[in-house]
């Protein structure tokens, strides 16, 4: 049987990378396009070590529009994974048009391009920065979509926005999935996380605390309504995430979508707060974090899990591992850096 060709861009990146090696131990034969912004060529050695196989890879940037057109005339693809946008939330705060460009642009090329070539599915990386402070928790996709915070925000709102009009246009169908945080690394320690910089993530920092690239994290506020007053979110293991994709797409590819667009809470649906992150870490790991609490964080919520059974029952699919792996996969990851 012919397999099918995935197109995932941004397959160099952190969740892409990750789901590049899920698709290739499910059969898929995947194509990577990725600008290399904000990632190494290297990584396609680690998804080649782990997998024995090594995906195509032509970097392209999406902005790039005669070169997407190009591309989509050149290869024969049978479904879209989409994860190459930018991701800073305080950068897109400074340099709104860059985000617009970056996210926005590009997704108009890519599914121009997916038209015109009868490119029939997609799956779109989505936030639950969406759902803003949701007015109930555990959050359900049927949960209102609050006014962006941010430009990064807005452009994953407008993005899902522009995908639904599609689908009612044409002949696409595609699941956006709403991530919640994603950490950790493969259990090879061969890709993770590559943060340019200082850490904006909580789980990158603490690593690199623990490290000693770092003198002391800081916590954002302690006086948060929650139990022991820091924030609290839902940690989800990048690989679990990576399956999400590989069940969402399959779903599209097999027909069983029950509309054209689809949204579902890809998290563990539980929470964890700040501290509770730092004592995970240091008992699965056995290594100290020193930190010091500080003010809040401008733009930052109190609290944020999903409800993931809409996800559990019509993709098939469960966050399996618990945050204390995510927390020892995420410091094997960075043990190896250089
Ligand atoms: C988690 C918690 C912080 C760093 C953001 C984006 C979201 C997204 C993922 C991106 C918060 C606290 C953090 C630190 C801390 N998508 N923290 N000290 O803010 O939930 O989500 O990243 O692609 O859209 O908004 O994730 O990891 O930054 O923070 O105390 O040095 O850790 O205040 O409560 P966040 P995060």
């Amino acid at each position: 049987m012919k397999k099918n060709k995935i197109l995932v861009t941004g397959g160099l990146g952190f969740i892409g990378s990750h789901t590049v090696v899920e698709l290739q131990k499910e059969g898929f034969e995947v194509i990577i396009i990725d600008d290399l912004s904000n990632t190494r060529l290297e990584v396609l050695d680690g998804i080649y070590e782990i997998s024995k196989i090594r995906p195509e890879f032509v970097k392209l940037d999406l902005k790039e529009k005669e070169q997407v057109a190009a591309f989509f005339e050149e290869h024969k693809i049978d479904g879209v994974i989409h994860f190459a946008a930018s991701k800073a939330v305080g950068e897109s705060v400074e340099q709104p048009l860059k985000y617009y460009e970056n996210n926005i642009s590009t997704l108009i090329y890519l599914l121009k391009s997916m038209a015109k070539n009868n490119v029939p599915h997609l799956i779109f990386s989505s936030s639950c920065t969406v759902y803003g402070q949701a007015d109930e928790l555990p959050i359900t996709e049927d949960a209102p979509i609050k006014k962006a915070e941010s430009p990064y925000g807005n452009t994953k709102q407008i993005g899902e926005e522009i995908i639904q009009d599609v689908t009612k246009a044409g002949n696409l169908t595609a699941i956006a999935l709403r991530y919640f945080n994603p950490i950790g690394a493969h259990e090879s320690a061969l890709i993770g996380e590559l943060p340019l910089g200082v850490p904006q993530n909580l789980i990158p920092f603490v690593t690199q605390t623990a490290a000693g690239i770092r003198e002391e994290l800081s916590v954002f506020g302690d006086d948060y309504p929650t139990s022991d007053g820091t924030a609290v979110r839902d940690y989800i293991h990048v690989v679990d995430l990576a399956k999400a994709h590989i069940s969402a797409l399959q779903r599209l590819l097999k027909g069983k979508n029950k509309s054209k667009m689809e949204y579902f809470n890809v998290g563990t649906g539980k929470g964890s707060s700040v501290l509770e992150v730092i004592n995970a870490f240091q008992k699965a790991n056995h290594k100290e974090v020193k930190y010091k609490i500080v003010d809040r964080r401008e733009g930052d919520i109190t609290a944020a899990y999903a409800n993931t059974e809409l996800a559990n029952k019509e993709l098939g699919w469960k966050a399996l591992l618990s945050l204390e792996e995510a927390l020892a996969s995420a410091w094997q990851w960075q043990l190896k850096q250089k």
